[in-house]
């Protein structure tokens, strides 16, 4: 984990008078339906349950403490660290599913920290891939560690296993557990972030298991430049002297060529997540500002741009040659980093000459946060022109925007902006999330309407304003691609966070609306719940449509009541069909998955008439006793076994010769037949 930005943290605790907002929303979040478990643990039956050692430690089944009941697994007998027990989770586990586990420890004496991890191996190699870091355990009470873990890649070996840090002394496990909610398919039927924003190319960050099944989708739907996260950092790509790996970025730099993606390299000089050995002389010690010491860490680095440089090629277009090297608390604006300490500014100077002789064709960028912050910015610039007229070769400013919705104004991002124009460079919007948390005392558990819309709107804000500079900007990338994973959660303090477009199941935010269409952003309370301004069109040719639940009678004589106060407007020439109507509808009706109990649907409508739906309802009968628990791109009702769904606010206009498309997930017992019959706004639809 990278220090604390003092700035970041200056800007997070900024107590910036918030407008009064009592506008509540829908977030269209799909609520988080009951996890399905696939892993207990709870060694109450008197035996270790598959679990076994990583060594030659003792596992054995435990009464001398339990988290509950009365038996716990003890681990005894250790030898290194990092022995500790493990279960075999190959035939449990799916690539592509995000598992939470948890597990309950507790040392038998003394304490150490506990982590807890997965081993894989792929060929007989293997990797370990951490699930939860170093949280101090004593032999005083229980410890929870809980986090996520989604496998990547195929595997012919595939452990959980936990350990310590340091001690070797005996600990307990208990009440293990791994658990997933099945994905939401991604909307399909929403517009691509890259073709409503033509200016630049839009990308994500991403981390390793994102290029799989949903998270790969939606991916590809939306970006068309991707960053890795941490893959092609000093710690991922050398992590002893002159052994380069690129077992982490290799699969996502296949992924982004395979779908067209550009890659934003990031990042080849940052004073983080870069292993000690970089910075310790050939006298064992650390580097300090000798002439040898410098020499070396410079043949360090050139040596490390050379190798991680050309492994790539042409394959990467963009580099972040050097990471946050700003620190406006000094005088002189510099970061007294290891680089800065040892080197001074040759490091810089080092990076940049070094990446352009190895990648001559790519943008070069010097990347940093709160560039929007006066003090840093002018740094920055001062930095950027003393080097450029020495003739440093920078391309690029990258402008990291992780903002909250309260902080930055427009107005300080885009003095950000034109502060740099007349350097005619590159300007790049790097690394843009926005927090929902404007303290870092605040924690929610569930993102609060509010916030959202709020959020929505910094989107529209800070979008509407890079579309302003599309002769500056040259790419905007969001770090992370959807809620589910943000390093957020855990910086600068640890809760729930919410900062991208995407929620934590994938589907389009209120903020996805802020840039791909704001006049969807929705102000009014959910169309689950009627609201006063419920309007109702009729058209000539005759489609009613009501929405939300207004009830509305029509009569010969084309008198129009509708409850509670919705407004209704009919044009004098509009013949109004009766609900019988004829069919102007198609239906696809699909289950997408199925497992015992639960099931997945998806419905696609296809508009077959000659005018468009101004809104819709759909009716069906899930004869078989089947129930929608969850529905995504609608609002259900269900009253036995009739089922109703209206449409979202942002899917009830669907073109003559269109389609929109819903899904949702149900539960049945006995069958699952699919629907004989539809009807849509009253008619009678094909069933295809
Ligand atoms: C973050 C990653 O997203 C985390 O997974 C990691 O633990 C820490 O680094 N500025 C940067 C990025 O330049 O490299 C950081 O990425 C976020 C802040």
């Amino acid at each position: 984990m990278r220090a604390l930005p003092r700035l970041a943290i200056a800007a997070l605790l900024v107590a910036i008078p918030a407008a009064a907002v009592t506008v509540t929303v829908s977030a269209h979040a799909a609520e988080d339906p009951t996890p399905i478990t696939v892993l207990t643990s709870d060694f109450e039956d008197g035996t270790a349950q598959g679990w076994g050692g990583r060594s030659a430690e003792t596992v054995a089944h435990s009464t001398a403490q339990a988290h509950g009941g009365t038996g716990s697994l003890l681990i005894s007998g250790r030898t290194a660290a990092w022995q500790g027990p493990s279960l075999d989770v190959l035939d449990t586990f799916e690539k592509g599913t995000a598992y939470t586990i948890s597990v309950w420890v507790r040392m038998d004496s003394g304490s150490d920290n506990a982590r807890l991890s997965v081993e894989r191996r792929t060929g007989g190699v293997a990797a370990y891939d951490q699930v939860v870091g170093n949280t101090a355990v004593t032999s005083g009470s229980w410890v929870n560690l809980t986090g996520r873990y989604t496998l990547a890649t195929d595997v012919e070996f595939l452990r959980v296993y936990v350990e310590t840090a340091s001690t070797t002394n005996s600990f307990h496990i208990d009440d293990v557990t791994a658990s997933y909610v099945p994905a939401l398919p991604i909307q399909t039927g929403i517009p691509s972030v890259k073709d409503v924003v033509t200016e630049f190319p839009v990308g994500a960050a991403i981390t390793g298991a994102e290029i799989v099944t949903e998270h790969g989708q939606l991916l590809t739907k939306h970006f068309s430049t991707v960053t890795p996260g941490n893959a092609l950092k000093w710690d991922a790509t050398e992590p002893s002297e002159n052994t380069f790996t690129y077992a982490q970025a290799d699969p996502l730099m296949a992924f982004a060529k395979a779908n067209g993606l550009k890659v934003r390299g990031h990042t080849l000089v940052w004073h983080n997540q870069t292993p000690s050995w970089v910075f310790t002389g050939a006298d064992g010690q650390p580097m300090t500002a000798t002439a040898e010491d410098k020499t070396l860490l410079l043949a360090r680095l050139e040596n490390h741009i050379r190798n991680v440089a050309a492994h790539y090629g042409t394959d990467i277009g963009v580099w972040d040659v050097v990471n946050e090297v700003i620190d406006e608390s000094q005088s002189d604006g510099n970061r007294r980093s290891n680089w800065y300490n040892v080197t001074g500014l040759d490091y810089i100077r080092t990076a940049f000459r070094v990446a352009r002789e190895v990648a001559p064709h790519a943008v070069l960028c010097i990347n940093d946060y709160n560039t929007n912050v006066a003090a840093k910015r002018d740094h920055l610039f001062n930095l950027v022109s003393t080097l450029k007229a020495e003739g440093v070769p920078i391309d690029c400013v990258g402008h990291q925007m992780h903002i909250n919705v309260n902080w930055p104004t427009i107005a300080e991002t885009e003095s950000m902006l034109t502060k740099f124009v007349p350097l005619n460079i590159d300007q790049q919007i790097t690394e843009m999330d926005v927090s929902i948390y404007t303290s870092n005392s605040e924690n929610f558990t569930t993102p609060p309407a509010d916030r959202l819309l709020k959020q929505a709107y910094v989107y529209r804000d800070m979008f509407a304003l890079f579309r302003k500079y599309p002769g500056e900007i040259t790419s905007v990338t969001l770090w992370g691609l959807a809620d589910d994973n943000t390093w957020l959660d855990t910086f600068p303090v640890t809760r729930k966070d919410a900062p991208l477009l995407f929620d934590t199941r994938l589907q389009a935010k209120q903020a996805y609306w802020g840039v791909a269409d704001p006049s969807k952003i929705e102000t009014s309370p959910s169309p689950s719940s009627p609201s006063p301004s419920a309007s109702v069109s009729v058209s000539p040719s005759a489609s009613v449509s009501v929405s939300p639940s207004a009830s509305v009678s029509i009569s010969p004589s084309a008198s129009v009541s509708i409850s509670p106060s919705a407004s209704v407007s009919i044009s004098p020439s509009a013949s109004v069909s009766p609900s019988t109507g004829t069919s102007s509808c198609a239906v696809t009706y699909r289950v997408t998955g199925s497992w015992p109990g639960g099931f997945q649907g998806e419905v696609k409508i296809a508009n077959t008439g000659t005018a468009a739906y101004s809104g819709w309802t759909l009716d069906w009968q899930f004869t078989g006793g089947q129930r929608v628990t969850q529905l995504w791109g609608g609002t259900p009702a269900q009253t036995g076994t009739a089922v109703t769904v209206t449409n979202a606010s942002w899917n009830g206009n669907v073109p003559a010769g269109g389609s929109t498309t819903f899904g949702f997930l149900g539960s049945w017992t006995g069958s699952n037949p699919v629907p004989a019959a539809f009807t849509l706004n009253g008619a009678t639809c094909a069933v295809r």
